[in-house]
């Protein structure tokens, strides 16, 4: 399915798509295969997507790679997953970049491993004026503590006398999340069954058509992904107003 499937209109597709990746660890498990194989898998499947929404015609992806509570796993597994996203940023930087992807990372970085930090600020710098797909990659993100930095910055040039409360509105809040002028998803996918938004885009995804699919995120493949995009074709989107009909009718 290099070409977009005959069933989805073109001229519908979402802007904008965040995944959050989850069931890695059940995909493996139910293969009797350590949880870090389903990693490596998960790995697979995003490398498609990335491919796939550059061939469709999808402009922005934004994936939950790595939230602030993912410490908390076993150290073995972080290590992994360190491991592997510097990894994979070495491996497959220069073919990302020359498909033409803009890579870009959000999340509290400072407090990655330091050689993960530099792949990430390589792939950044090298990938920038890229144009074909921008792929986001959430990794030790939060979306309460992007939205509580972003109010201390605020706060910080209140205090410093260049700002205005008054001034402060919707636009310049955004400016300072880790997004900044990104528009939000049209769609979230979340795969394995769950129905949680586990702290992932709370600001952005206010206007977003939620998606949850029991595959796990290994097997969401291009067939997978087009039924996500049948679905949010589907979805009569008012974004607070009345759909064409009910605004023909009287109040
Ligand atoms: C959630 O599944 C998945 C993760 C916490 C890691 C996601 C990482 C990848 C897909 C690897 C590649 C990513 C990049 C950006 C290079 P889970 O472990 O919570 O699964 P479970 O709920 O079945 O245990």
């Amino acid at each position: 399915m290099k070409t977009l499937p005959p069933n989805l209109d073109p001229t519908r597709l979402p802007r904008h798509v965040a995944c959050i990746m989850d069931g890695n660890g059940r995909w493996a498990q139910q293969r009797g295969l350590p949880r870090i194989a389903g990693h490596r898998q998960g790995a697979r499947t995003l490398k498609d997507l990335v491919r796939c929404c550059k061939d469709w015609g999808i402009p922005t992806l934004t994936v939950y790679a790595f939230s602030t509570e993912n410490w908390q796993r076993p150290l073995e597994e972080v290590s992994f997953l360190m491991r592997l996203f510097e990894r994979l940023l070495h491996q497959e930087l220069a073919e990302l970049h020359q498909e033409g992807v803009r890579l870009q990372f959000l999340g509290d970085l400072g407090a990655l491993p330091a050689p993960l930090q530099l792949q990430m600020h390589r792939a950044t710098t090298e990938t920038a004026h890229n144009q074909a797909v921008t792929f986001n990659v959430a990794v030790n993100y939060g979306s309460r503590l992007e939205i509580t930095r972003a109010c201390r910055h605020l706060a910080e040039q209140v205090q410093r006398g260049l700002l205005a409360p008054d001034d402060i509105d919707e636009a310049s809040l955004e400016q300072h999340l880790y997004t900044g002028s990104l528009p939000g998803p049209d769609l979230l996918i979340r795969t394995s069954g769950e129905q949680r938004l586990s702290n992932y885009l709370l600001w952005q995804l206010a206007y977003a058509e939620l998606y949850f699919t029991a595959a796990l995120w290994p097997d969401f493949d291009r067939t997978a992904f087009a039924e996500a995009l049948q679905a949010f074709q589907g979805r009569d989107r008012r974004f607070g107003r009345l759909s064409p009909v009910e605004q023909a009718l009287p109040a």
